[in-house]
């Protein structure tokens, strides 16, 4: 559905974008995640046949877009990063106006303004002025409007940024509406917590440069080779239990944790289920009070990639 090969931006001698390759499939929800200037925007704007790269190949849908903007065009949806809103205009006219200009013309207008309102649970805002909006009603007016003419493909460049907490949840919520109804999309942030559940692809991108391309779980493998375990023992027992688990076969290291009660496991790399260790410790007759696997910390795992610091 998106295609970049070698895609490459230069302003002067800067990469914006530095021989970029990326491959979305219909369906795909792709996480485009990097910190500021790192080329995201720079990216949507030439899939969106709005910018010329310095060189490279882009396509959507099969069309390239050197030779077939508008077919493009049209089965994209473009949510930049700022977009103006217009004065004295009601919800309903702005979406009005935006369905004349896709040419959605007679009694489906209405019908169409009313749908996509009604997706982005916008319906009760329906004779509001867009300027009386939240950052985050303004968001999802802008959403509302690139869905009018039914885009196979989103291209949504940081929805959620500005946004307050209970925002950002809306928008996550319409993003997984959105995948649910088998929309391509391909969207922007630059925390990677905020789309790592919806997303079932991420790219990290840096200076112009992607860094990482493929799944979560790829991407949290690549930063942590071995499983680390949270362990509380009862009976203040806590150092016991540590030298009892010290050079078992499967252990690679013990140590405290922040939380005194609390230490951590890391398995051997290559094994992934630390059940075992609970098993021994029981059978050793301590008392377990907790024992899980510690969580990852994904803004840990985006830090990592980027700086380099993977394997
Ligand atoms: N019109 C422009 N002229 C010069 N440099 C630009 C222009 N637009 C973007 N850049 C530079 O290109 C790089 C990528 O920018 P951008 O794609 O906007 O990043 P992001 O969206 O990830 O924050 C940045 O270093 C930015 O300063
Ligand atoms: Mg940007």
């Amino acid at each position: 559905m998106i295609e970049c090969r070698e895609l490459t931006k230069m302003y002067g001698d800067l990469y914006a974008l530095n021989r970029l390759n990326l491959q979305l499939e219909p369906g795909d929800v792709y996480g485009f995640i990097g910190p500021n200037g790192a080329g995201k925007t720079t990216t949507m704007r030439i899939l969106a046949t709005l910018l010329n790269p310095t060189f490279g190949e882009a396509s959507v849908c099969g069309y390239s877009i050197y030779n077939k903007p508008r077919e493009i065009r049209r089965a994209i949806g473009y949510m930049p990063d700022f977009f103006g809103v217009y004065d004295d205009m009601k919800v309903t006219e702005y979406l009005e106006f935006f369905a004349a200009a896709y040419r959605i013309r007679g009694p489906g207008r209405a019908k169409k303004v009313d749908e996509v309102l009604e997706l982005v649970d916008l319906g009760y805002k329906r004779e509001a002025l867009v300027t009386s909006l939240s950052r985050g009603m303004t968001q999802r007016l802008g959403l509302a409007r690139v869905l009018l003419h039914e885009p196979e493909v989103l291209l949504l460049d940081e929805p959620a940024s500005g946004l307050d907490p209970r925002a950002r949840i809306e928008m996550r919520k319409l993003l997984k509406r959105l995948r649910s109804m088998k929309k391509t999309i391909m969207v922007s942030s630059h925390i990677l917590p905020e789309l790592a559940d919806i997303c079932n692809k991420i790219g990290i991108i840096e200076r112009g440069k992607l860094e990482f391309n493929g799944d979560v779980a790829t991407a949290i493998r690549q930063v942590r080779q071995s499983s680390i375990y949270l362990i509380s023992v009862g009976d203040g027992k806590a150092i016991e239990a540590q030298t009892f688990l010290k050079g078992k076969p499967g252990v690679s290291g013990v140590e405290d944790s922040p939380d005194p009660d609390v230490f951590r496991v890391t398995l051997s790399q290559g094994i992934e289920d630390g059940s075992f260790l609970a098993e021994d410790l029981i059978k050793a007759g301590f008392r377990l009070r907790r024992f899980g696997e510690e969580e990852i910390d994904l803004e840990d795992v985006f830090m990592r990639i980027t700086q380099g610091i993977t394997n």
